[in-house]
């Protein structure tokens, strides 16, 4: 009797180790290998009869208070799976009658617009595109532009400066000198850029975007330079815009002249925008100054070039009817959103 007792402990501990660490799939052969009919159990149990008849009562007894726990593991266990299998599939619930949420779509900025419009036409007429440093030497933002350190035409810009030497750059220019050091003639090529000024109103912002072009070859003349910002202007703001060149100063280039296009906003007719006028100035541009040439060590006598800077914020004001440049930076999406579709 005291082996088939020691036979049931031990059966009824090995079966709830087992079951407390099964998985689904493990509880019925589980199950079966205990309690089945050629189970552990029944083979415990066939030893009964040889039993004292009055020993056999204790041990079926026994049998059963095993059986149960033994059923009790099994379910609790069943039990535990099942919902631990909920919590699973709760997570992952998907209502799929529920409406797609739509990716929201960025769109370009309306000054990247602009300037990869500016520079799409400019390749079109056949210029690369060259870049320079913003954090520029006096030397290239002034002094081979023929801008010496007490000229007064550096009043004309007001300047950040790092150093004595060192400023964040005031236009696209100094990149000319820095493309003609580079390379020999002939020279065609449009830079883009962010500049930098002390200048702060509705119309000026202290870092703004220019173009600057250069064309450098034998026997180019003041009509290239008309054809040329003839031909952008009109691929650019449209055929019917008219533009007049209006004579300037720049310390770079000889003669100088800046360039007004109709009033986009009034066709010509005088408003707010264009204080009146019916015109309204885009860039400044020239012949390169024969002293320019000098300090890049090209022949004046045999080459001549022209040049022209223009403000890419103004000509996006003027594109989309914008009255204050500060609009372009404040990351207003109110603002931005009106561009998606340009
Ligand atoms: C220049 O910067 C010359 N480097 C342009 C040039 C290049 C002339 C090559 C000749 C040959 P200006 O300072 O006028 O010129 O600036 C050119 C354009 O930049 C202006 O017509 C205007 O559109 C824009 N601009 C100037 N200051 C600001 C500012 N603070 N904010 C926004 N746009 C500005
Ligand atoms: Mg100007």
């Amino acid at each position: 009797m005291r082996d088939l007792l020691k036979a049931l402990d031990a059966l009824e501990s090995e079966a709830t180790a087992a079951l407390g660490g099964a998985d689904e799939a493990a509880l019925e052969s589980l199950r079966v290998r205990f309690l089945g009919r050629r189970g552990a159990l029944t083979s415990i149990l066939r030893g009964l009869p040889e039993l004292p008849p009055e020993s056999r009562p204790v041990v079926g007894q026994r049998a059963n208070a095993v059986k149960a726990a033994i059923e009790g593991a099994l379910e609790a266990r069943r039990a535990a799976l099942t919902a631990a299998a909920r919590v699973g599939l709760a997570a992952d619930r998907l209502d799929i009658t529920l409406p797609g949420r739509p990716p929201m779509l960025g769109g370009l900025h309306p000054l990247t617009a602009t300037l990869q419009d500016i520079l799409e036409i400019f390749a079109h007429l056949g210029f690369a595109v060259a870049e320079g440093p913003e954090v520029e030497l006096d030397y290239y933002n002034f002094e081979a532009l023929n801008i010496p350190k007490d000229h007064p035409a550096r009043d004309m810009q007001d300047t950040f400066y790092i150093s004595d030497e060192v400023l964040l750059r005031t236009h696209t220019s100094p990149v000319q000198v820095r493309v003609m050091e580079a390379q020999p003639p002939p020279v065609r090529v449009v830079v883009p850029g962010k500049v930098y000024r002390r200048d702060a109103d509705v119309t000026h912002s202290p870092m703004f975007h220019q173009v600057e072009g250069l064309l450098v070859d034998e026997g180019v003349t003041f009509a290239d330079l008309k054809g040329t910002l003839t031909a952008f202007v009109r691929l650019f703001f449209g055929e019917a815009t008219r533009l007049r060149f209006r004579p300037s100063f720049f310390p770079f280039t000889e003669p100088s002249a800046e360039v007004d296009i109709s009033c986009v906003i009034c066709r010509g007719a005088g408003c707010r925008v264009c204080s009146e006028s019916g015109w309204l100035e885009i860039l400044g541009s020239g012949m390169v100054d024969p002293e320019v040439f000098r300090f890049v060590g090209y022949d004046s006598e045999r080459f001549t070039g022209f040049a022209f800077g223009m403000g890419v914020e103004r000509i996006a004001m003027l594109r989309y009817g914008i009255d204050d440049i500060r609009l372009f930076f404040e990351n207003d999406l109110r603002f931005l959103e009106q561009f998606h579709a340009a």
